[in-house]
């Protein structure tokens, strides 16, 4: 099912946990040869996966990278965002051709191109030999999933609490003002179970820090805030300002724990802090030393962080600086043109995230002097690695929620992903809903975007949308830049819309959170592409705009502006969820084929398989007041099979399982 190619030394990324012997045979599927890999596609092959990508669901048609990139604009011509997830599916079976997974673990720069060059050919490139390649067999498209899910290990599980919907915004500067987004919630009736802070909690950025003047009796507010039933979540950078006199800064420089230059010295880059070194997450002790760091937050009753600029971004070197500001001298006096203009231009622009940096710093591990841009992708992945190794290490029964910006496979097993800076737009919806199967088929299930959008300014409509989608995702946060116009539900004047939508998120959580354990514990997906489930229906291959959620619920958003409904596929017969704008339900069947459906923005409509059951309970403030005695089932069918547990301890199992009756 599962076969291994070993060519030359390729770096242990610890990505697959399964230990399997080399194959002893030639590689099916592709012709190889100078580090690249070759498969010649029949003109109806689709291509799935690379989990966090831009465009769509099935990836034919563009060439991407497995990179992780600090870029804040995710518009087409990209390659490549945040993760490096180098996972792929090709399927021709329906037209007798080949149906297979591969996944290429390899830690540096990687290309895809996926018919992009010649229409016919899936050409990977690496910039070396030393790679290791699994091919994955399996009858079923969610057969090849599975069966690379057992390859990589099981996914990250997050707390309960975590499933319910967040708050976010950079920054909501003091106590006061998280206070007012918790009052604001609540006057609006709106649930709501975290609030975000964002780097100005910190003392001039320094991560492990907190700002006494914004922040007073630090600890005390957690626990004030946890009383109102809310989690504060503190974001923790890769990065850690020089400064001296500054613990982390001094201990970590003492102990050689940041990634250093070409002699041995620290390598210093600017981030938020001004000047700051890289901790050397590749490193144990290093790794050990700064996971133990959190220690100083989860002691005041924190019990979630998001760790973040990890890919790592870098917005200029010393090195860099140094030689732009020599550059730009040579410009002062001439008559810029055409071309000087936009190298003078560009003198600055370019020191952000360049080759060069990422050729200049070296990771210390086990001894060995490694080059960082030869193992790039997994710097936020071993910094996720390392956190929650740390929390288990010091809380071994508690589950505590992480999720990272940058991410390699095998990050998967410690946290979840957030799809970062997104922005405020229309077409960013459907970004996000093409995403998420994607991210599945690699593993990683606690997954969601910025809700509203980062960047840019977000209406009322545009968030319903937004919200209309989040609410399934099982990280649902609504997350804004510094700058943009405030975007939190209450901001807006109909705030009852906004609650009827929310309260839908809370009512399904039996639902979600069932079908999110159930998806971890055997190595499912919770996200479905519609091609998945019915690998038949030539119609359904070509749907990328409609999802299957969990076992039971087919969700059609919409994500055009203006727009009073849209058409949706429906692949069997279904019964139709209509969560009207008075907060009722209403029932329907609905026949196999094409629909107009009408959706107002107060209102969400989903489908449920035929003989399949949704359990749906009343509203609650936060996920912890969810009253389980109140639920009902939806759907045409007679039972749903539940798994509940505390939703804190890592104490979960499938006799956590039980069938609920119509
Ligand atoms: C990065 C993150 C974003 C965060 C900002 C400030 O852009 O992606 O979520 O708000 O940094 O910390």
């Amino acid at each position: 099912m599962i076969k291994k190619f070993i060519f030359n030394k390729p770096f242990d990324t610890k990505a697959v946990v399964l230990d399997i012997k080399n194959y002893d045979g030639d590689m099916p599927y592709f012709s190889c040869g100078n580090n690249k890999f070759c498969y010649k596609m029949s003109k109806t092959a689709c291509v799935y996966g690379l989990g966090e990508a831009v465009r769509g669901i099935n990836k034919r048609g563009w060439i991407y990278e497995g990179y992780c990139s600090d870029d804040p604009s995710h518009t087409e011509e990209k390659r490549s965002l945040y993760g490096a997830h180098n996972f792929l599916i090709v399927d021709d079976k329906a037209n007798g051709g080949d149906r297979f997974g591969v996944f290429f673990d390899y830690p540096a720069r990687i290309t895809f191109d996926i018919g992009y060059s010649k229409e016919d050919e899936l050409m990977v490139s690496a910039q070396t030999n030393d790679i290791a390649v699994y091919i994955i067999e399996g009858e079923t498209l969610i057969d090849i999933v599975k069966n690379f899910r057992r390859l990589i290990g099981q996914s990250y599980i997050a707390p309960k609490w975590a499933f319910g919907f967040m708050q976010s915004r950079w920054s909501y500067f003091t106590k006061d003002d998280v206070v007012r987004i918790a009052d604001g919630y609540e006057n609006a009736d709106i649930p709501l179970d975290a609030i975000f802070l964002d780097i100005d909690y910190m003392e001039r950025f320094k991560d492990f820090t907190i700002n006494d003047e914004r922040f007073p009796d630090f600890e005390q507010f957690v626990a004030y805030m946890k009383s109102r039933g809310i989690r504060l979540v503190p974001i923790i950078d890769a990065a850690v300002k020089v400064e001296d006199g500054y613990d982390v800064y001094e201990e970590g420089k003492a102990n050689g724990y940041f990634c250093k230059d070409e002699n041995g010295d620290d390598y210093v880059v600017g981030v938020w802090p001004g000047r700051a070194v890289f901790p050397d997450f590749l490193n144990e002790d290093a790794s050990i030393w700064f996971a133990d760091k959190y220690k100083m937050l989860t002691d005041m009753g924190i019990e979630g962080f998001w760790n973040d600029m990890n890919e790592p971004a870098i917005f200029y070197s010393d090195k860099g600086l140094d030689r732009a500001f020599k550059e730009i001298e040579k410009y002062k006096d001439i008559s810029l043109d055409a071309n000087t203009y936009f190298d003078c231009r560009d003198t600055f622009s370019t020191l952000s995230n360049s080759q060069d940096d990422y050729n200049s710093f070296y990771h210390n591990i086990n001894g060995r002097k490694i080059k960082h841009n030869d193992v790039h992708n997994l710097y936020g992945y071993f910094m996720t690695k390392s956190a929650q190794e740390g929390f288990m290490r010091n809380n071994p029964e508690k589950r505590t929620l992480l999720f990272s910006r940058a991410s390699y496979i095998g990050a998967h097993r410690y946290g979840g992903i957030w799809t970062g800076d997104n922005h405020s737009w229309w077409s960013h919806i459907l970004l996000c809903l093409k995403q998420m199967p994607s991210l599945n088929m690699c593993g990683f299930l606690y997954s969601g975007c910025d809700l509203g959008g980062f960047n840019g300014n977000c209406t009322s409509d545009l968030l319903l949308r937004y919200l209309s989608l989040g609410i399934f995702t099982p990280l649902m946060r609504n997350h804004s830049a510094c700058g943009t116009k405030d975007q939190e539900c209450f901001a807006f004047e109909n705030t009852k819309d906004f609650k009827n939508i929310v309260d839908l998120r809370y009512r399904l959580i039996p639902y979600i959170y069932s079908e999110y354990m159930k998806a971890v514990m055997n190595n499912d997906m919770y996200f479905r592409p519609l091609a998945f489930n019915y690998e038949n229906d030539e119609m359904a291959k070509n749907v990328e705009d409609q999802l299957m959620v969990g076992s039971s619920i087919m969700i059609a958003p919409v994500y055009t502006q203006n727009a009073k409904g849209r058409y949706v596929y429906i692949p069997e017969d279904m019964t139709q969820i209509r969560l009207n704008a008075d907060a009722s339900i209403t029932e329907s069947e609905i026949k196999k084929g094409h629909h107009y459906i009408d959706v107002a923005l107060n209102e969400i409509v989903f489908f449920v398989k035929s003989n399949c059951c949704v359990p749906l309970c009343n509203t609650a403030k936060n996920v912890d007041s969810i009253d389980y005695s109140t639920i009902k089932l939806l759907g045409n069918g007679s039972k749903y099979e539940l798994y509940t547990d505390d939703g804190v301890t890592t104490n979960v199992s499938t006799d956590n399982i039980k069938t609920l009756y119509k």
